[in-house]
């Protein structure tokens, strides 16, 4: 067995989900309560994988403070700041330190993928390619990096391509030797001024490395924007086991799987599954339906929330229309004034939406 490292990238812009993104990392955001860059961790510690280098960019503080040095994990966990997001081969070309000369499985940390990467590695390890790519089919390639194939070889890479070759998409983990140091270092910003990591593979095809690709077996969503999110959320509470671990009154009701964290209180309010209500939350005199995530700390106050998830401390008060499909964040509160004249008062960050019927 060849020793194999993980390069999980963490930085980034987070255009796409603003206003989330102006104030928190977005591999922080909570799928079931738990960050979406831990599952992917927990992924490449099952694949057998130890050391860890972790790209970061302006968030570098939240991540770290989420991560540590990893051992919750069981895993050892190096820091690699990149200065801007110059893109994700130019977060290869600062690992290059870090890597050394071993192979790496590349994860990009706002990417679920729910049958984990540990055949994809164990694969890679069996026929010790140069790269090795994961590719899922997808109804909309145009929006992603698409492959062509010739018996199992990549032979042609194009990013966002206007007509795509294939329905073949660019899932968000790699794997690569050290010959894709070479790579990186040859390709030049593309017209949206980053290093690609498409260019850098298909400049190793172009050099006769070896590329093969490995079909995703279960689902996997990039939660780069609010819909993916939301569905990523729906597939992983779909998993979940209902428990009960906080205080259910008599006046309430529960149905299908519940999970209840430690410390909260529901009083007079049905909770339809699947769902999960962190700890230290309220739900008051409310409905909560189905593929809702409610993160710690949070008041629902005789409100209806429903495939939503909704970020620590804040507070839902008396909406009096159902509130679905959202994402709140932190320290938020949407309530009914009940007070003359009726009109609605916001104060919104930048870069934010409200849609109100
Ligand atoms: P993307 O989602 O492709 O880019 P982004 O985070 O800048 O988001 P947006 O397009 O909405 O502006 O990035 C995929 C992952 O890689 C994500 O976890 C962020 C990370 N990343 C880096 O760490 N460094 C980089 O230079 C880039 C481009 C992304």
């Amino acid at each position: 067995m060849i020793e194999i490292k993980a390069l999980v990238l963490a930085g980034g812009r987070g255009t796409r989900l603003r206003p989330i993104t102006h104030t928190s990392a977005k591999q922080l955001v909570p799928i079931a309560n738990k960050p979406i860059l831990f599952y992917g961790l927990e992924a490449i510690r099952s694949a057998g994988i130890v050391d860890v280098g972790i790209v970061v960019g302006e968030t570098a503080a939240e991540i770290e403070a989420a991560v540590g040095d990893g051992a919750e994990f069981g895993l050892r966990v190096t820091y690699l700041p990149q200065d801007a997001p110059r893109g994700l081969a130019h977060a290869v070309a600062i690992a290059e330190d870090f890597m050394g000369r071993e192979s790496f499985v590349m994860y990009l940390g706002d990417n679920l993928i729910m049958g984990g990467i540990t055949s994809f590695v164990n694969e890679f390890q069996k026929t010790k390619p140069n790269a090795q790519i994961l590719l899922a089919r997808v109804p909309n390639p145009s929006e992603f990096g698409v492959a062509e194939l010739a018996g199992g070889h990549v032979v042609r890479l194009e990013e966002k391509p206007e007509h795509p070759r294939t329905d073949l998409a660019l899932v968000g983990v790699y794997m690569f030797d050290e010959t894709v140091f070479e790579a990186v270092r040859s390709i030049t910003p593309s017209r949206r001024d980053e290093l690609e990591i498409t260019d850098a593979i298909q400049h190793m095809i172009d050099t006769k490395r070896t590329v093969r690709a490995h079909e995703v077996s279960g689902w996997w969503k990039d939660t780069g924007k609010l819909e993916d999110i939301l569905e990523a959320n729906r597939m992983v509470l779909e998993t979940l086991e209902g428990e009960n671990h906080g205080l259910v009154d008599a006046a309430s009701r529960i149905d299908g799987s519940v999970v209840i964290e430690d410390g909260a209180v529901i009083e007079g309010s049905v909770l339809r599954g699947p769902l999960i209500i962190g700890r230290g939350s309220r739900i008051e005199r409310s409905y909560i339906g189905p593929f809702t995530s409610i993160y710690h700390d949070v008041v629902i106050h005789n409100s209806e929330v429903e495939h939503s998830i909704v970020l620590e401390n804040s507070r839902i008060v008396n909406l009096g229309q159902r509130m679905e499909r959202s994402l709140v964040g932190k320290d938020v509160e949407i309530v009914k004034s009940g007070t003359m004249p009726r009109a609605y008062r916001f104060m919104v960050g930048d870069a934010s939406r409200i849609e109100v019927p």
